[in-house]
């Protein structure tokens, strides 16, 4: 058999493990990332508004917060996607004539091509070095100048995807490329009524269902798989005592399904969950506890109107 590409090895050992799994970090191809979008767009997926509301109302503060003086700044952001509301941001920040870099990494090269020609025509005063790939690999090799101060974005509760203890390891390592002054800006979906969260993953047009279905898909295209979609049901929940909302693709039938560049085959039991994604949301006491369990600490917290979302500024300590 012919080397396996990490996709194939996460695909293999998450459905050979009890529960089944697969990973929600593979959501995003060009199809994935299209749906995703489209979710961005959903009333019920309020996440997107209200970081959106965030970045509008309190753009002058937030800018107060970050820009260090005459110095500039050289912003990074983290899974950049299409840039809408780092647009707000950085909008606000050239009226003002701060001297910014904008360095967007995402894994789909598409996204960050289309982002970065975008942004250069929007804001021609504006240095634009995007990246393409896996977050910590290229932020290693990002030279930045050490006398600017740099600001690391994470936004639209990305961080969510994460079990506690993989956030911590996560922010751990975004700790060790920071130097003292450097700042970290992430956003976090709070906990809030149980319904509206749910809903957010359950959505009535079933978006969600299909960004779902979609890595089914990808790995038929990718793999060689024979998924038949029409035999899974997207099932969401959110439990209030741990404030995690997770997803599954539910198998409606007892069933194999073969892989072919695995060279294996995989037996679903009848009602047998695939465990898809998990969206955490948080409490401000959860927030501040990340930040010092990571070696930072919390600057500043910026709300929208119904305290739906946090925008959480951390220096180092
Ligand atoms: C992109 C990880 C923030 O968890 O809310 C949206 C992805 N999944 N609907 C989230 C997602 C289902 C989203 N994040």
């Amino acid at each position: 058999m012919k080397e396996l590409s990490q996709f194939a090895i996460d695909v293999l050992a998450g459905l050979s493990s009890s529960p089944k799994s697969l990973s929600s970090k593979y959501f995003y191809d060009d199809e994935g990332s299209r749906l995703f979008q489209e979710i961005m767009g959903l009333s019920e997926y309020y996440l997107t508004n209200c970081e959106s509301e965030i970045f509008s109302t309190c753009s002058g503060e937030i800018r107060d917060e970050l820009v260090d003086g005459k110095q500039g700044l050289d912003i990074i952001e983290l899974g950049a996607g299409d840039g809408s509301k780092t647009a707000i941001l950085i909008e606000s920040f050239l009226r003002t004539n701060t001297d910014l870099t904008y360095s967007p990494i995402d894994i789909s090269k598409e996204a960050v091509e289309t982002l970065s020609s975008e942004f250069q025509v929007k804001f021609p005063q504006l240095r634009v070095n995007s990246l393409v790939g896996d977050y910590f690999r290229v932020l290693s090799s990002l030279s930045t100048d050490k006398d600017r101060r740099k600001v690391i974005l994470f936004l639209g509760s990305n961080i969510g995807n994460f079990q506690h203890s993989r956030a911590i390891e996560f922010f751990r390592g975004l700790r060790s490329s920071m130097t003292s002054g450097d700042l970290l800006f992430v956003g976090f979906d709070l906990q809030k009524d149980p319904e509206i969260i749910l809903r957010a993953y359950d959505d009535s047009a079933g978006v969600t269902a299909r960004f779902n279905l979609n890595l089914l898909t990808r790995i038929n295209r990718e793999l060689g798989a024979d998924f038949d979609l029409s035999q899974f049901t997207h099932f969401a929940n959110y439990c209030p005592v741990e404030g995690s909302a997770r997803s599954y693709l539910i198998s409606r039938e007892r069933q194999a399904v073969k892989i072919d560049s695995l060279g294996r085959t995989f037996e679903f039991d009848q009602w047998e969950p695939i465990f898809m994604e998990i969206s955490q949301k948080y409490s401000i006491r959860t927030i501040e506890d990340l930040a010092a369990e990571s070696g930072f600490s919390v600057k500043r917290n910026f709300f929208d109107g119904k305290r739906y979302f946090c925008d959480s500024i951390w220096q180092t300590r």
